[in-house]
């Protein structure tokens, strides 16, 4: 984490001169390492993974000059008072206070044990400017994010939390807010009457790699429904803000988690599915199936896919199916929002003319490219009436020439401006996992039976492309 989007996010930063006049990085683990060590360490990664372009060697002289090791063992309170006393002398000679923020990218284990250490130093003290920052997963179920947002309120004020959920970072995600709320155009038709569905999909070529650990106790729904694809919907289906508040945009998202019908236990099989992957064959690469992936079992019934058909039970809503769909090892990666828009109530045009029709359909494309299609009937050239489907293109890429940040450096960026807009509030994360808790339940009782049931490769298996309802859309589909 600190390694590959951080210290690159912070990096990047600095090159656009956007971090403080006067800071420093403090990195600590139990590792014995000089900071020399460290910076050779984490200049790989900034090579790797900082934005593109323009690399130079004294702009990371200058940045890693503000990066200092400390080691120290995160169970041990003598880390925390030296921790203390170093924040102390460096910022003794700053112009004004120093804003201390504490990043856990550690393992979940120790976000437990971190805050309340800190507190122990006297860390947390500062209302205003002592701030933490927590990673997902945010708890395994509703009982343990609860016990995690108990331990972290213990020691810090709600105000000081940052729990980041890295798809709100994202320029495209933000976006969304831009395009509902900052023109008249859609927002009228944004509602039941004439949307007939909503898809929202995640789809990852890259299979767990080296995190089997995490994935087997996590699986698709944990790892990504219950963040990222939950967060997505609230911004689709919200109502709009009355100002740009961070509560009030928080609320509103709370809103329709709220709204979101609950699965009952007996219908979980009606409403959700799940997949794993076998071998397969992704972008021309034979690929290894999940149980073979390291430190997975070879009997392992977790899933890597999952689709779920969730309501939003309000007027605006009501009956307009909403389908999340996530998995590993499919053909391609493509994060996207697809708004299918009702047919014409009354068809006019004669039969003739009609052989190629298609309704309406919006896709917001988050990545990898990011863009916003309008697809809709248009008058094909010539002397008789004959409708095609054509698409209405918007692209970041063309529109605009500043490069988008990537969703780090927003983040990190909105902590140092102690700005919470974008960031998950205790009870947004509890009442997604509530959401999500009979399906969570129903799947660890009833282990699947036909796992492995996808091929890597595909689009899953095979109940879930019907269960989705997907259309084709000029003879793609949303794949
Ligand atoms: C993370 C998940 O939160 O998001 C990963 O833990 C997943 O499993 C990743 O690969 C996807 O993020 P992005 O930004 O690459 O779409």
């Amino acid at each position: 984490m600190t390694w590959r989007k951080l210290i690159p996010s912070l990096f990047d930063l600095h090159r656009d001169d956007r971090m403080p006049k006067q800071f420093a990085i403090i990195a600590s683990d139990r590792i014995a390492m000089s900071d020399v060590a460290l910076h050779q360490r984490l200049l790989g990664g900034v090579k790797q993974f900082a934005r593109k372009g323009n690399f130079k060697s004294a702009d990371w002289k200058d940045f890693s000059n503000h990066i200092t090791y400390q080691q120290g063992d995160f169970e041990d309170p003598a880390t925390y008072s030296a921790l203390a006393t170093r924040c102390e002398q460096t910022g003794k000679n700053w112009r004004g206070k120093a804003i201390h923020i504490f990043h856990m990218a550690t393992p979940p284990t120790l976000f437990g044990v971190i805050p309340e250490m800190l507190a122990g130093a006297g860390l947390n003290r500062d209302l205003a400017l002592a701030r933490i920052v927590v990673e997902k997963p945010i708890g395994h179920d509703l009982q343990s994010a609860r016990e995690l947002n108990r331990t972290l309120t213990k020691s810090f004020h709600e105000s000081q939390i940052f729990r980041i959920d890295h798809y709100l970072g994202k320029e495209t995600v933000q976006n969304i807010l831009a395009f509902r709320f900052a023109n008249p155009l859609f927002e009228p038709i944004w509602n039941r009457h004439y949307i007939e569905r909503v898809t929202l999909t995640v789809a990852e070529t890259v299979g767990v790699g080296h995190r089997g650990v995490y994935y087997e106790r996590a699986g698709a729904l944990r790892d990504m429904v219950q963040n990222h694809l939950l967060q997505l919907l609230c911004l689709v289906a919200m109502e709009p803000m009355a100002s740009f508040a961070a509560n009030e945009l928080r609320d509103k998202k709370l809103d329709v988690l709220h709204a979101i019908r609950r699965i009952s236990p007996n219908a979980v099989h009606q409403y959700a599915i799940r997949g794993q992957y076998a071998k397969g064959v992704v972008a021309g690469k034979k690929v290894c199936g999940y149980r073979q992936e390291e430190k997975v079992s070879p009997r392992s019934k977790m899933e890597t896919f999952a689709a779920l058909n969730l309501f939003v039970d309000k007027w605006r809503w009501e009956g307009v199916p909403f389908y999340l769909i996530t998995g590993k090892c499919l053909p391609k990666q493509v994060s996207e929002i697809a708004i299918q828009f009702r047919d014409v109530p009354h068809q006019l045009f004669p039969r003739e003319a009609t052989s190629d029709w298609h309704p309406s359909r919006l896709v917001m494309t988050i990545q990898p490219e990011e863009a916003m299609v309008l697809g809709f009937q248009a008058k094909y050239p010539g002397p008789k009436m004959k409708l095609r489907p054509v698409e209405m293109h918007f692209n970041y890429r063309e529109s605009f020439s500043a490069p988008s940040p990537n969703a780090y450096e927003t983040l990190l960026w909105d902590v140092m401006n102690n700005d919470p807009t974008l960031f998950m509030r205790a009870d947004q994360v509890e009442a997604a996992w509530r959401l999500l808790m009979p399906v969570l339940e129903v799947w660890a009782n009833n282990p699947a039976r036909d796992f492995p049931n996808y091929a890597a490769g595909n689009w899953g298996p095979k109940a879930a492309v019907k269960f989705s309802g997907r259309v084709k859309w000029k003879g793609k589909s949303i794949k």
